[in-house]
């Protein structure tokens, strides 16, 4: 770590975790001796030891001691609607009380109409459903592939696109940047086809497209950078990006894993979906114009195998995406503008929390004019005020930003107060009411006091 202090602190906020909480210490004893490092996801898996959860609901989880957690990671930014929303495990439960929900292995019409939800809200013309984001982008680069001939493939530095061959690039920050091949055991080729490329710098993507144009399959972009910092693309860029795709015959694929059903944006060639659209429950989707797509079907012969799957469109998954999404289009407003409304509260608050304390935070995302409204909040420690967080670039950069602080000693010192967070906060869903957000407040404002002496010693 950075600096003698930052460790003390951190060595308290351990003893003290531990102190709170036992039994999920015990249980990840246990754990670890089954599952490679005790579970399956790292973002679950922080030192000591992760919180084991025994039930959800809203804006809580209950851990193994019974203490009631406040969530702002909501299933990896799935839950919009909080934990278990009773219109969804209802609906679960009447579907598996009627004699139907796990796996057949047959086609349904649940599929049908989560599909038709899809198409009509994206503007998709086909749609084919997976089961996790990572195979979705996967399928999609392969898509791109074959529908443009060509083998490169364009990311942004700090884009995660899930464990897939052409996303294990560039994902986390080394000395050169964003470059690094993130896995071994990766086919040489897929490595070599991985161009990086850096989020909201225009000049760097005119570069990189009149360098490579020619060869570029696709560029994979998320509209709302958001594990490397929940950083919004300006519209400039997006615009560029979709000229450029344009110019050099090149597709633009928008991953919307995660902004998906919370953001909307320009029309890719192909997007991806996941979390949101499956209600809580293991849904992906790519969707896009009918000339790419049906290269993965009969029509197409078959070019790409995007096939296969045997829990792809699972009956009990397709119902839970399906209520999802029509209750998401049925409350529009009413959802996007309170969920704006918080996010708005809150990032504007803690900043001023943390600051009160002599600590510069810097909260990202700000709506911008490419997302009218954002219920996205992370916080970052930069050195100095003018820093502006306009890139996962400047988020890592150890010379701008203290990620040690936001990912280590922030993410304890809130769980101590029971608050959850990933990335230095997370998303705001519907069951987040002002209550909730007094009390991460007062947490924010406990964690800051705690670690005013420390963070000012840094600057
Ligand atoms: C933008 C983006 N794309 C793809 C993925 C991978 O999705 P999954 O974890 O469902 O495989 C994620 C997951 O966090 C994501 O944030």
């Amino acid at each position: 770590m950075r600096i003698q202090a930052f460790e003390s602190v951190y060595e308290d906020l351990m003893g003290e975790y531990k102190a709170r909480f036992p039994r999920s210490g015990q249980q990840h004893e246990r754990a670890t001796k089954v599952m490679v490092d005790g579970g399956q996801h790292t973002l679950r898996l922080y030192p000591p030891y992760p919180v084991y959860v025994q039930s959800a609901s809203g804006a809580y989880v209950r851990d193994l001691e019974g203490h009631d957690i406040l969530d702002f990671w909501q299933g990896h930014f799935a839950n919009i609607l909080g934990h278990n929303p009773p219109l969804i495990t209802g609906a679960l439960s009447d579907q598996l009380a009627g004699g139907y929900g796990l796996q057949t292995g047959m086609v349904d019409e649940l599929a049908y109409d989560l599909a038709t939800l899809i198409c009509q809200q994206t503007g998709a013309e086909r749609v084919r459903l997976t089961t996790s984001g990572s195979l979705a982008t996967m399928y999609a680069i392969m898509l791109a592939r074959s529908f443009t001939g060509r083998d490169l493939v364009l990311k942004i530095g700090g884009g995660w696109h899930g464990a897939q061959p052409w996303g294990l690039v560039g994902v986390s920050y080394g000395q050169c940047g964003y470059q690094s091949i993130e896995s071994e055991g990766l086919p040489g080729a897929t490595t070599e086809e991985a161009l990086v490329t850096q989020f909201n710098d225009c000049d760097a993507l005119e570069q990189v497209f009149s360098q490579y144009g020619d060869r570029i399959a696709c560029f994979i972009l998320e509209p709302v950078v958001g594990a490397s910092g929940a950083i919004p693309g300006r519209l400039d860029y997006i615009q560029l990006a979709r000229e450029l795709a344009d110019k050099h015959g090149a597709l633009l694929i928008l991953d919307e894993v995660i902004a998906g059903f919370r953001f909307y944006s320009i029309t890719p060639d192909l997007i991806t979906l996941g979390k949101i659209a499956g209600g809580g429950m293991p849904v992906a989707a790519v969707a896009g114009r009918a000339e790419i797509m049906t290269i993965a079907g009969i029509e197409g012969g078959r070019r790409v195998r995007f096939d296969g799957g045997t829990y792809s469109a699972h009956p009990a998954s397709m119902l839970a995406g399906k209520i999802m999404l029509q209750y998401l289009v049925d409350h529009e407003d009413e959802v996007y503008s309170y969920l704006a409304r918080l996010g708005d509260q809150v990032r504007s608050r803690v900043e001023s929390i943390f600051g009160e304390h002599g600590i510069i935070v810097r909260c990202t995302g700000y709506p911008n004019d490419a997302i009218p409204g954002s219920s996205l909040a992370m916080l970052h420690f930069p050195l100095r005020p003018d820093i502006e967080i306009s890139s996962p670039n400047i988020a890592a950069d150890p010379q701008c930003c203290m990620l040690e602080v936001r990912e280590q000693l922030l993410k304890l010192a809130l769980l101590l107060e029971d608050v959850y967070a990933v990335h230095g906060l997370g998303a705001l869903s519907m069951a987040h009411t002002e209550d909730d957000l007094a009390q991460l407040y007062a947490a924010c404002d406990r964690v800051a006091e705690r670690l005013s002496e420390p963070v000012q010693s840094a600057y």
